[in-house]
Protein backbone atom coordinates (compact mmCIF):
# COMPACT_ATOMS: atom_id res chain seq x y z
CA UNK A 1 0.00 0.00 0.00
CA UNK A 2 1.26 3.64 -1.07
CA UNK A 3 2.48 5.63 1.94
CA UNK A 4 1.89 8.45 -0.28
CA UNK A 5 -1.51 10.46 0.12
CA UNK A 6 -3.11 8.96 -2.98
CA UNK A 7 -5.07 11.38 -5.25
CA UNK A 8 -7.91 10.84 -7.94
CA UNK A 9 -8.35 13.51 -10.41
CA UNK A 10 -11.50 12.54 -12.71
CA UNK A 11 -11.26 13.76 -16.38
CA UNK A 12 -7.75 13.32 -16.04
CA UNK A 13 -7.20 12.91 -19.92
CA UNK A 14 -8.12 16.52 -20.50
CA UNK A 15 -6.53 20.17 -20.77
CA UNK A 16 -6.99 21.21 -17.18
CA UNK A 17 -6.39 17.30 -15.59
CA UNK A 18 -3.20 16.60 -17.07
CA UNK A 19 -1.76 19.51 -15.53
CA UNK A 20 -3.43 18.85 -12.37
CA UNK A 21 -1.85 14.88 -12.45
CA UNK A 22 1.94 16.66 -13.21
CA UNK A 23 1.66 18.81 -10.66
CA UNK A 24 0.09 16.61 -7.44
CA UNK A 25 2.54 14.07 -8.99
CA UNK A 26 5.69 16.46 -8.35
CA UNK A 27 4.60 17.27 -5.28
CA UNK A 28 4.52 14.12 -3.91
CA UNK A 29 1.34 12.39 -3.97
CA UNK A 30 0.28 9.03 -5.32
CA UNK A 31 -1.93 9.76 -8.35
CA UNK A 32 -5.01 7.79 -10.25
CA UNK A 33 -6.38 9.56 -13.08
CA UNK A 34 -9.61 8.55 -14.40
CA UNK A 35 -10.79 8.07 -17.78
CA UNK A 36 -13.64 7.64 -20.41
CA UNK A 37 -12.38 7.15 -23.42
CA UNK A 38 -9.36 3.99 -23.26
CA UNK A 39 -7.62 5.04 -26.81
CA UNK A 40 -7.20 8.43 -25.48
CA UNK A 41 -6.38 7.48 -22.35
CA UNK A 42 -4.09 4.72 -23.71
CA UNK A 43 -2.34 7.29 -25.99
CA UNK A 44 -2.30 10.40 -22.68
CA UNK A 45 -0.46 7.44 -20.51
CA UNK A 46 2.56 6.80 -23.38
CA UNK A 47 2.86 10.20 -23.58
CA UNK A 48 3.02 11.25 -19.68
CA UNK A 49 5.42 8.14 -18.90
CA UNK A 50 7.76 9.22 -21.50
CA UNK A 51 8.00 12.60 -19.29
CA UNK A 52 8.30 10.79 -16.35
CA UNK A 53 4.78 10.84 -14.63
CA UNK A 54 3.61 7.34 -13.37
CA UNK A 55 -0.32 7.79 -13.17
CA UNK A 56 -2.24 4.85 -12.22
CA UNK A 57 -5.46 5.21 -14.79
CA UNK A 58 -8.94 4.01 -14.25
CA UNK A 59 -11.80 3.86 -16.39
CA UNK A 60 -15.22 5.27 -15.33
CA UNK A 61 -18.14 6.90 -16.54
CA UNK A 62 -18.17 9.69 -13.91
CA UNK A 63 -22.09 9.99 -14.24
CA UNK A 64 -22.51 6.45 -13.83
CA UNK A 65 -22.58 5.94 -9.92
CA UNK A 66 -22.37 1.97 -9.67
CA UNK A 67 -19.39 2.52 -12.82
CA UNK A 68 -17.49 5.15 -9.66
CA UNK A 69 -18.26 2.48 -7.46
CA UNK A 70 -16.40 0.19 -9.00
CA UNK A 71 -13.53 2.40 -9.60
CA UNK A 72 -12.78 3.75 -6.38
CA UNK A 73 -12.72 -0.22 -4.65
CA UNK A 74 -10.34 -0.90 -7.27
CA UNK A 75 -8.14 1.88 -6.54
CA UNK A 76 -8.43 1.40 -2.85
CA UNK A 77 -7.55 -2.12 -2.96
CA UNK A 78 -4.71 -1.22 -5.36
CA UNK A 79 -3.43 1.68 -3.22
CA UNK A 80 -5.28 2.32 -0.16
CA UNK A 81 -8.17 4.75 0.60
CA UNK A 82 -8.26 8.03 -1.59
CA UNK A 83 -7.22 11.07 0.74
CA UNK A 84 -7.39 13.75 -2.41
CA UNK A 85 -10.31 13.85 -5.03
CA UNK A 86 -10.88 16.54 -7.93
CA UNK A 87 -14.11 16.64 -9.24
CA UNK A 88 -12.90 17.79 -12.46
CA UNK A 89 -14.58 15.60 -15.11
CA UNK A 90 -17.07 17.65 -17.30
CA UNK A 91 -18.68 18.23 -20.69
CA UNK A 92 -20.34 21.13 -22.63
CA UNK A 93 -23.25 20.43 -24.69
CA UNK A 94 -23.64 24.52 -25.69
CA UNK A 95 -26.53 25.50 -27.40
CA UNK A 96 -29.35 28.50 -26.89
CA UNK A 97 -32.02 27.36 -24.01
CA UNK A 98 -34.64 27.67 -26.38
CA UNK A 99 -33.02 25.02 -28.77
CA UNK A 100 -31.94 22.83 -25.63
CA UNK A 101 -32.70 19.25 -26.03
CA UNK A 102 -33.40 17.39 -22.34
CA UNK A 103 -31.06 15.16 -23.24
CA UNK A 104 -28.35 17.99 -23.80
CA UNK A 105 -29.73 19.19 -20.34
CA UNK A 106 -29.46 15.89 -18.77
CA UNK A 107 -26.00 14.92 -19.87
CA UNK A 108 -24.39 18.21 -18.83
CA UNK A 109 -25.97 17.80 -15.08
CA UNK A 110 -24.98 14.10 -15.21
CA UNK A 111 -21.48 14.49 -16.19
CA UNK A 112 -20.60 17.68 -14.20
CA UNK A 113 -22.94 17.73 -11.23
CA UNK A 114 -24.49 14.14 -10.87
CA UNK A 115 -20.44 13.28 -10.96
CA UNK A 116 -19.99 15.09 -8.10
CA UNK A 117 -22.32 13.13 -5.88
CA UNK A 118 -21.34 9.61 -7.02
CA UNK A 119 -17.42 10.21 -6.54
CA UNK A 120 -17.57 12.33 -3.61
CA UNK A 121 -20.25 9.70 -1.79
CA UNK A 122 -18.18 6.98 -2.67
CA UNK A 123 -15.29 8.44 -1.23
CA UNK A 124 -16.39 10.46 1.78
CA UNK A 125 -16.90 7.67 4.96
CA UNK A 126 -13.21 6.20 4.36
CA UNK A 127 -11.87 9.83 4.90
CA UNK A 128 -14.29 10.25 7.66
CA UNK A 129 -12.55 6.90 9.22
CA UNK A 130 -9.24 8.34 8.69
CA UNK A 131 -10.33 11.99 9.56
CA UNK A 132 -8.43 13.54 6.74
CA UNK A 133 -9.11 14.40 3.08
CA UNK A 134 -9.62 16.64 0.70
CA UNK A 135 -12.10 17.19 -1.98
CA UNK A 136 -11.76 19.86 -5.02
CA UNK A 137 -14.69 21.07 -7.66
CA UNK A 138 -13.66 22.58 -10.71
CA UNK A 139 -16.61 24.87 -11.05
CA UNK A 140 -16.18 27.75 -13.85
CA UNK A 141 -16.95 31.69 -14.04
CA UNK A 142 -19.97 30.60 -16.07
CA UNK A 143 -21.60 29.94 -13.01
CA UNK A 144 -21.01 33.04 -11.04
CA UNK A 145 -21.24 35.32 -14.22
CA UNK A 146 -23.76 33.25 -16.72
CA UNK A 147 -22.81 32.65 -20.19
CA UNK A 148 -24.72 32.44 -23.42
CA UNK A 149 -25.16 29.17 -24.62
CA UNK A 150 -24.73 27.81 -21.44
CA UNK A 151 -27.79 27.47 -19.30
CA UNK A 152 -27.21 23.86 -18.51
CA UNK A 153 -23.34 24.42 -18.00
CA UNK A 154 -23.97 26.96 -15.40
CA UNK A 155 -26.34 25.42 -13.49
CA UNK A 156 -24.55 22.78 -13.33
CA UNK A 157 -21.40 24.32 -12.38
CA UNK A 158 -23.22 26.77 -9.87
CA UNK A 159 -24.54 23.71 -8.22
CA UNK A 160 -21.41 22.25 -7.28
CA UNK A 161 -20.35 25.53 -5.28
CA UNK A 162 -23.60 24.52 -3.25
CA UNK A 163 -22.40 21.19 -2.54
CA UNK A 164 -19.41 22.09 -1.53
CA UNK A 165 -20.93 24.88 1.20
CA UNK A 166 -22.76 22.47 2.32
CA UNK A 167 -20.79 19.24 2.83
CA UNK A 168 -18.04 21.50 3.40
CA UNK A 169 -20.06 22.16 7.14
CA UNK A 170 -20.94 18.89 7.17
CA UNK A 171 -17.46 17.14 7.18
CA UNK A 172 -15.12 20.39 8.73
CA UNK A 173 -15.16 18.30 12.09
CA UNK A 174 -14.08 15.25 10.56
CA UNK A 175 -10.47 16.50 9.18
CA UNK A 176 -11.94 16.98 5.70
CA UNK A 177 -11.87 20.10 3.34
CA UNK A 178 -14.60 20.84 0.67
CA UNK A 179 -13.74 23.62 -2.08
CA UNK A 180 -14.22 24.95 -5.62
CA UNK A 181 -12.00 26.22 -7.88
CA UNK A 182 -13.44 28.01 -10.54
CA UNK A 183 -11.55 28.30 -13.57
CA UNK A 184 -12.27 31.26 -16.19
CA UNK A 185 -11.23 30.79 -19.81
CA UNK A 186 -8.38 28.48 -19.83
CA UNK A 187 -6.74 27.13 -22.98
CA UNK A 188 -7.86 23.72 -23.40
CA UNK A 189 -9.77 21.91 -25.93
CA UNK A 190 -12.91 22.84 -24.77
CA UNK A 191 -12.39 26.34 -24.66
CA UNK A 192 -11.16 26.23 -28.26
CA UNK A 193 -14.37 24.41 -29.52
CA UNK A 194 -15.77 27.55 -28.88
CA UNK A 195 -16.32 29.54 -32.70
CA UNK A 196 -12.80 31.79 -33.47
CA UNK A 197 -15.01 35.10 -33.50
CA UNK A 198 -17.02 33.96 -30.23
CA UNK A 199 -13.66 33.33 -28.45
CA UNK A 200 -12.01 36.19 -29.30
CA UNK A 201 -15.28 38.17 -28.26
CA UNK A 202 -14.63 36.75 -24.66
CA UNK A 203 -10.86 36.89 -24.65
CA UNK A 204 -11.56 41.27 -25.18
CA UNK A 205 -13.45 40.94 -22.00
CA UNK A 206 -10.64 39.78 -19.95
CA UNK A 207 -8.85 42.21 -18.60
CA UNK A 208 -5.07 40.08 -18.36
CA UNK A 209 -5.84 40.05 -21.97
CA UNK A 210 -5.44 36.03 -22.57
CA UNK A 211 -6.54 32.82 -22.11
CA UNK A 212 -5.63 31.09 -18.57
CA UNK A 213 -2.95 28.34 -18.75
CA UNK A 214 -3.73 24.96 -17.59
CA UNK A 215 -0.64 25.15 -14.89
CA UNK A 216 -2.09 28.32 -13.42
CA UNK A 217 -5.20 25.92 -12.20
CA UNK A 218 -3.09 22.90 -11.44
CA UNK A 219 -1.00 24.94 -8.60
CA UNK A 220 -4.02 25.85 -6.49
CA UNK A 221 -5.51 22.74 -6.79
CA UNK A 222 -2.01 20.81 -5.46
CA UNK A 223 -1.89 23.78 -2.29
CA UNK A 224 -5.74 23.09 -1.54
CA UNK A 225 -4.78 19.78 -1.66
CA UNK A 226 -1.68 19.79 0.43
CA UNK A 227 -2.01 19.65 4.61
CA UNK A 228 -1.14 23.33 4.67
CA UNK A 229 -4.67 24.34 3.16
CA UNK A 230 -5.94 22.46 6.33
CA UNK A 231 -7.73 26.09 7.60
CA UNK A 232 -10.07 26.50 4.28
CA UNK A 233 -13.01 24.89 3.72
CA UNK A 234 -16.18 26.10 1.97
CA UNK A 235 -14.22 28.54 -0.17
CA UNK A 236 -14.76 28.94 -3.97
CA UNK A 237 -11.71 30.28 -6.16
CA UNK A 238 -11.74 32.39 -8.96
CA UNK A 239 -9.24 32.30 -11.33
CA UNK A 240 -10.03 34.41 -14.47
CA UNK A 241 -7.99 36.76 -15.03
CA UNK A 242 -10.35 39.46 -13.85
CA UNK A 243 -13.09 38.60 -16.36
CA UNK A 244 -15.47 38.74 -13.25
CA UNK A 245 -14.82 39.99 -9.90
CA UNK A 246 -17.47 40.09 -7.42
N1 LIG B 1 -24.51 36.81 -27.13
C1 LIG B 1 -25.68 37.37 -27.56
N2 LIG B 1 -26.44 36.81 -28.51
C2 LIG B 1 -26.03 35.67 -29.05
C3 LIG B 1 -24.83 35.05 -28.66
C4 LIG B 1 -24.05 35.68 -27.67
N3 LIG B 1 -22.91 35.15 -27.23
N4 LIG B 1 -24.67 33.90 -29.37
C5 LIG B 1 -25.75 33.82 -30.18
N5 LIG B 1 -26.56 34.88 -30.01
C6 LIG B 1 -27.82 35.16 -30.66
C7 LIG B 1 -27.73 34.95 -32.15
O1 LIG B 1 -27.31 36.13 -32.80
C8 LIG B 1 -29.15 34.55 -32.48
O2 LIG B 1 -29.95 35.72 -32.51
P1 LIG B 1 -31.22 35.79 -33.48
O3 LIG B 1 -32.13 34.64 -33.12
O4 LIG B 1 -31.82 37.14 -33.19
O5 LIG B 1 -30.67 35.69 -34.86
C9 LIG B 1 -29.60 33.74 -31.26
O6 LIG B 1 -28.75 34.19 -30.19
C10 LIG B 1 -29.43 32.25 -31.45
O7 LIG B 1 -28.11 32.03 -31.94
P2 LIG B 1 -27.66 30.63 -32.48
O8 LIG B 1 -28.74 30.05 -33.33
O9 LIG B 1 -26.30 30.75 -33.06
O10 LIG B 1 -27.61 29.86 -31.11
P3 LIG B 1 -27.05 28.41 -30.87
O11 LIG B 1 -28.01 27.74 -29.98
O12 LIG B 1 -26.72 27.74 -32.16
O13 LIG B 1 -25.68 28.61 -30.11
C11 LIG B 1 -23.71 29.40 -29.17
C12 LIG B 1 -25.08 29.79 -29.76
C13 LIG B 1 -22.92 28.54 -30.18
C14 LIG B 1 -23.91 28.59 -27.90
C15 LIG B 1 -22.99 30.66 -28.89
O14 LIG B 1 -23.79 31.48 -28.06
C16 LIG B 1 -21.68 30.44 -28.18
O15 LIG B 1 -20.72 29.93 -28.75
N6 LIG B 1 -21.62 30.82 -26.92
C17 LIG B 1 -20.40 30.70 -26.13
C18 LIG B 1 -20.42 29.43 -25.38
C19 LIG B 1 -19.23 29.39 -24.49
O16 LIG B 1 -18.59 30.36 -24.11
N7 LIG B 1 -18.91 28.18 -24.12
C20 LIG B 1 -17.77 27.98 -23.24
C21 LIG B 1 -17.22 26.62 -23.51
S1 LIG B 1 -15.74 26.38 -22.58
C22 LIG B 1 -16.26 26.23 -21.02
O17 LIG B 1 -17.40 26.13 -20.73
C23 LIG B 1 -15.19 26.21 -19.98
C24 LIG B 1 -15.48 27.18 -18.93
O18 LIG B 1 -15.86 26.79 -17.84
C25 LIG B 1 -15.25 28.61 -19.16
Amino acid sequence: MATKRVALVTGATGGLGTHMCKKLYDDGFLVCGNYRSREKAEKWNEEMMAQGYNVYLYPADVSDFDQVGDMIRAIEKDHGIISILINNAGITRDGAFRKMSREAWDAVLDSNLGSVFNCSRHVINQMIEQNYGRIINISSVNAQRGQFGQTNYSAAKAGMHGFTKTLAMEVASKGITVNTISPGYIATDMVMAVAEPVRNQIISGIPVGRLGGTEEIAYLVSFLASEHAGFITGANYAINGGQHVY
